[in-house]
């Protein structure tokens, strides 16, 4: 074996042999790599790799091949794509599953708009299962095209999506500016063909069309995509300079003029059962449509509806997706694992015989917790008609779009008579430390917090999560080595931004190690160092609080603004979050003695005496009220971030992690060219011309905070007919008060 051969050994004839495998390799290696998530070789072992191909190519030039790796463009995949910020956001959408969920799209639609039942018409057409590519067009010329990325910033694929033959370089008469959005897919047939010549030439062959088109459309090198047929189907859009119709259907046909294809399955629907019964047609053609769907979406067709329903934080509530029913498949259960996750959940994981489900080999899926395990719901209801899952078991798995595969049936029949009934670990597998289940909680979680290594680690894995820190070169995997690594441990966040200096001070230099080189240890250490400048809602979530997720982070840095601000009244409120536990467990308790005793509880009798018995200073109940009137902060989110911050060990860490910072930057004042921007608004009264949730969404669109209450906070309240305390309220506090008409008028929507 050539590979086994350290460069200065190989005779000329083996250098040939090794410079042909590299190839080879590293071909397979950036196919890979662009088309799936998840790459065989880490960024390291390609540049080791690389290294290598340079090494032998400088000591015998003339076996250099045409075409070597060398001199590729793009070089690393690291390097990748340039980044393009998305003008307008892309973004996903909401699901329904059945009917029902169809039925309850259209009431909230119309309950958000105020309007009855009929008022309100949509449009169907096909889910395609491809990619999302956005085209930017300047005076009709193609400039730009972008891959959707995390929907605020993706890749730039623009000279990869001109060789795709049904996106227009040019078009006639079309706006100033506009931006096509739509679908890059690969047809059954191509999709055939192109595996066929990919296993004659000894390439990689692709999973299903979807991969094969991600693949292709992600090449560092346009003239590899050209080869590919790759296909588009446009269906919304992003920036324009002015509108293309008045309804989405009338927006799409006019997208069809400009030159685009768009889906000749789209429909006009008047109602909800239109909707299904378009739904049905659509499934019922499925497999002749010659391209992977997954289902069907509808949106709301009078695009003015749309505007007014805007967004939630990743959603549109003008559009959901109807998914077909999942795929299913059954194999053989070999073992249940328990994986330790951040926040010490244990999950027990089935570990399958792998198996093809709707095209895709499935090997692993959850099974949640140890209640689901036993055939129980979440309410303790029997779930499976109570049936338990045991290792060695027959099961059924399923698989929707992209979620992971879970466990839905077990063939008792099939059971051997030796198949022992699972039981949880009462002790966390990776630590020892002891694993409870609290009240009303079905995980079972490990007690050891920052010293379980499992905890500690997957903290680390979150923290460089794509929406947390992001650093590019630092991924899992390299977590996990530096997790263990003896000279040059991670063990906590602030140790990330220190290794370039332990690095430079240390003897056997990590540049020297196997799987680093100069490239990729300079790039690593230097997107660390880009990281040093952070958001704030990133560092927020990056923490990785238990029910601090990445839009609840977003609503506490526009809360707080600044870290010092959140540090400050979060401890402040520690003994009033302490006082409201007691409160909740002095709940629980007397909901259970007065249960015993055949009575009605006092709920908020227990409750006041718990809280009255903790003494809280006025200033912590002032700071806790602040905390929870947070948009979107409960309790549960409050009282978990308080006990992370009251934590020494986490709080310590999260003091060295601040410190290697240099800029926490605060959150955008969203709209701030807006006159509410900033603003604290309350509604209150009768709002004759939109509903009340539309106010409030619309108010927030434009950067104001709505509240429910008046108080000396508010800066303005909109009051309608039949206003009674808090208009009076807001009057003895000498608030602005507006109508209905003064609100629109002021903000520009009269
Ligand atoms: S509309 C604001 N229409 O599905 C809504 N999306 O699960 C923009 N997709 O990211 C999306 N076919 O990549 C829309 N006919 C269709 C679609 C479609 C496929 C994809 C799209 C989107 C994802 C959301």
């Amino acid at each position: 074996m050539t590979e086994n051969i350290s460069v200065e050994d190989l005779n000329k004839e083996d250098a040939a042999l090794e410079l042909a495998r590299l190839h080879k390799v590293l071909e397979a290696a950036n196919a890979e790599y662009y088309q799936a998530d998840q790459p065989t070789l880490t960024d390291a072992d390609y540049d080791a790799l690389k290294r290598r191909n340079t090494a032998i190519e400088t000591r015998f030039p003339d076996l250099k091949r045409v075409n070597s790796p060398t001199d590729q463009v793009g070089a690393a995949p690291a390097d990748g794509f340039g980044k393009v910020a998305h003008a307008v956001r892309m973004l996903s959408l909401g699901n329904a599953f059945t009917d029902e969920d169809v039925h309850e799209f259209d009431v909230s639609v119309r309950k958000f708009l105020g309007v009855p039942r009929g008022d309100v018409s949509y449009t169907a057409e096909p889910k395609i299962d491809g990619l999302s590519l956005s085209l930017r067009y300047v005076d009709g010329v193609l400039v730009q095209a972008a891959t959707r990325g995390d929907g605020a910033v993706g890749e730039n694929v623009t000279e990869n999506a001109r060789t795709i033959a049904t996106v227009p370089q040019q078009i006639a008469n079309a706006p100033a500016v506009l931006e096509v959005r739509g679908e890059v897919y690969m047809s059954h047939e191509d999709f055939a063909s192109l595996n066929q010549r990919q296993s004659e030439a000894g390439g990689k062959v692709f999973s299903n069309p979807r991969n094969a088109a991600a693949g292709s459309l992600r090449q560092l090198d346009a003239k590899i995509t050209k080869a590919r047929p790759l296909k588009f189907f446009a269906y919304a859009w992003g920036e324009l300079s002015e509108p293309l119709g008045e309804t989405q259907a009338g927006a799409i046909e006019r997208l069809r003029e400009l030159g685009f294809a768009t889906n000749p399955l789209t429909q006009v629907c008047a109602s909800p059962s239109e909707l299904i019964s378009h739904y049905r047609l659509i499934e019922e053609q499925r497999a002749r449509l010659g391209y992977d769907i997954d289902g069907v979406v509808y949106k709301v067709n009078d695009l003015g509806l749309q505007g007014r329903l805007g967004f939630r934080s990743t959603t549109p509530r003008w559009a959901i997706a109807h998914k077909f029913p999942a795929e299913l498949a059954w194999t053989t259960l070999e073992a249940i694992d328990i994986q330790v996750g951040r926040t010490g959940a244990l999950s027990p994981v089935a570990r399958l015989a792998p198996v093809t489900v709707g095209g895709v080999v499935v090997s692993n899926a959850t099974l949640h917790n140890e209640d689901y395990i036993a055939g129980l719901g979440n309410k303790g209801e029997d779930i499976r008609d109570g049936k338990d899952i045991r290792a060695g078991d027959w099961v059924q798995v399923y698989r929707a779009g992209d979620v992971i595969p879970k466990v839905a049936d077990v063939d008792l029949s099939k059971r051997l008579p030796e198949a022992a009934v699972f039981e949880m670990p009462k002790t966390c597998p990776k630590c020892g430390s002891p694993a409870v289940r609290e009240d009303g909680d079905a995980v079972r979680r490990c007690t050891g917090g920052l010293i379980c290594p499992a905890q500690a680690v997957e903290k680390l894995k979150h923290f460089v999560s794509r929406a947390a820190f992001d650093i590019e070169g630092l991924g899992a995997k390299q977590i996990e080595a530096f997790y263990d690594d003896e000279r040059l441990p991670v063990r906590e966040p602030a140790d990330i931004f220190t290794l370039r200096a332990r690095d430079s001070a240390a003897l056997t230099k990590l540049a020297n190690r196997d799987g680093w080189g100069a490239t990729s240890v300079k790039n690593v250490f230097q997107a660390i160092d880009d990281k040093r400048k952070i958001e704030f809602s990133r560092l927020i979530f990056a923490l990785g609080v238990r029910h601090v997720g990445e839009v609840t982070a977003q609503d506490l840095a526009r809360h707080y603004g600044t870290w010092d601000a959140l540090a400050e009244n979060v401890a402040l409120a520690r003994p009033a979050a302490l006082a409201h536990r007691a409160a909740d467990e002095a709940e629980l308790l007397e909901r259970e003695i007065a249960q015993r005793d055949g009575r009605r509880a006092r709920v908020s009798d227990a409750r006041k005496a718990a809280i009255t018995d903790q003494h809280v200073p006025l200033e912590a109940t002032k700071a806790w009220a602040f905390l929870i009137d947070a948009d979107g902060i409960g309790a549960t989110v409050a009282l978990s971030l308080s006990d992370a911050l009251a934590n020494p060990d986490e709080s310590g860490a999260i003091g060295r992690l601040v410190d290697q910072l240099s800029d926490i930057i605060p959150p955008e004042a969203q709209n701030s060219d807006s006159p509410v921007a900033g603003k604290t608004v309350v509604f209150t009264g009768t709002l004759e011309k939109m509903t009340r949730a539309e106010a409030k969404a619309r108010a927030e669109s434009l950067g104001a905070k709505v509240s429910g209450s008046v108080s000396a906070k508010t800066d303005l309240l909109v009051a309608g007919p039949g206003a009674g305390s808090k208009a009076k309220k807001a009057a003895d506090l000498g608030i602005e008060t507006l109508d209905e008409d003064g609100w629109l008028s002021l903000i520009g929507d009269l």
